[in-house]
């Protein structure tokens, strides 16, 4: 156990809640195919999400598991509980819009299948004996943990605040999907984060984990806007590039260039804390109001009151 968990920075307790898994589902009979009108880009960046977020998902409830004993905080331990809770549940509903995809004519199988050897295999748990090289694996696992989660609550604030794709008309069911996800990435942004200090909170982990996060996620996401464009049937040698996304980012139905830039020294900062990012309240506020959300609590309250 580092010595260094005595000055781990935590939210206030003002901000702190605890963290339910809402068990969630939806309904993909009526949602297009592009389901931003008319902007297939937008859609299928979106989309990747899809792809990343079972595999992904599943990996961090995988290594958290076995975080748990090295937890000596009782708080952080209820809070890493309530983590797995929420991402397993993440990973299942988006792992339920792969079918509806399949359906109409994108088989995403071919992607996905690298995705899953990548969490599976490439950061899985590897043959290393017991001792300091099987412990140090686990201690840079949570630090990319960490450091992708900075992202996820980047991108849960900036779904939660994209009212220009309800201006666009897009599929309310998705963007209550998103919209859910993201208000529970924003309302657990600080866990993963914390768990590193815990448990190891080294700063040059921090920085080589988070250069190892950040470029593995932009690219397996330009390969996934790739993949999408090139095999949506309704496109004729369908592209990406680099300038749609950057004008997407201006017109805000993407989350800006800029911004995503200036998340960057926000991350690395010495004085970081994922408590100054995003808006519980705010999160708050969508799942109180989330039809998908709504409709999870209804059910528990239903079998509460059949007890
Ligand atoms: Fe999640
Ligand atoms: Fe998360």
């Amino acid at each position: 156990m580092s010595h260094k968990q005595a000055r781990v920075p935590q939210a206030d307790d003002a901000e702190r809640v605890a963290l339910t898994a809402r068990k969630v589902s939806f309904s993909w009979e009526d949602t297009p195919l592009h389901w931003v009108p008319g902007d297939p880009f937008t859609t299928h960046t979106i989309n990747v999400l899809h792809l990343l977020l079972p595999a992904g998902e599943r990996w961090f409830v995988h290594v958290y598991r076995q975080v748990l004993p090295y937890i000596t905080d009782e708080r952080l331990r209820e809070d890493v509980i309530g983590f797995i809770g929420q991402e397993a549940t993440h990973s299942q509903a988006h792992d339920e819009v792969l079918p509806h995809l399949r359906e109409q004519g994108l088989d995403p199988t071919p992607y996905t299948a690298q995705v899953d050897w990548l969490f599976e295999k490439l950061l899985g748990d590897r043959t290393l004996p017991p001792g300091r090289a099987r412990h140090w694996w686990l201690m840079e696992r949570v630090a990319i943990i960490a450091a992708i989660e900075h992202y996820t609550a980047f991108l849960g604030d900036w779904i939660l605040n994209a009212e220009e794709l309800d201006r666009r008309g897009a599929d309310p069911t998705m963007l209550d999907l998103l919209r859910w996800h993201g208000a529970e990435e924003v309302e657990h942004r600080s866990v993963a984060f914390e768990l590193f200090l815990h448990v190891d909170g080294d700063y040059r982990r921090r920085v080589r984990t988070w250069a190892t996060a950040f470029g593995a996620l932009m690219f397996l996401w330009q390969r996934g806007i790739r993949f999408f464009m090139a095999n949506d049937p309704t496109q004729v040698a369908g592209k990406a590039s680099v300038k749609d996304f950057y004008l997407r980012g201006r017109s805000g139905t993407l989350p800006a260039t800029g911004e995503i830039v200036k998340s960057i020294p926000r991350y690395l900062a010495r004085s970081y804390h994922p408590s100054q990012e995003g808006s519980t309240a705010q999160a708050l506020a969508y799942l109180a109001v989330s039809p998908a959300a709504r409709a999870a609590e209804a059910a528990l309250d239903g079998g509460r009151g059949a007890a």
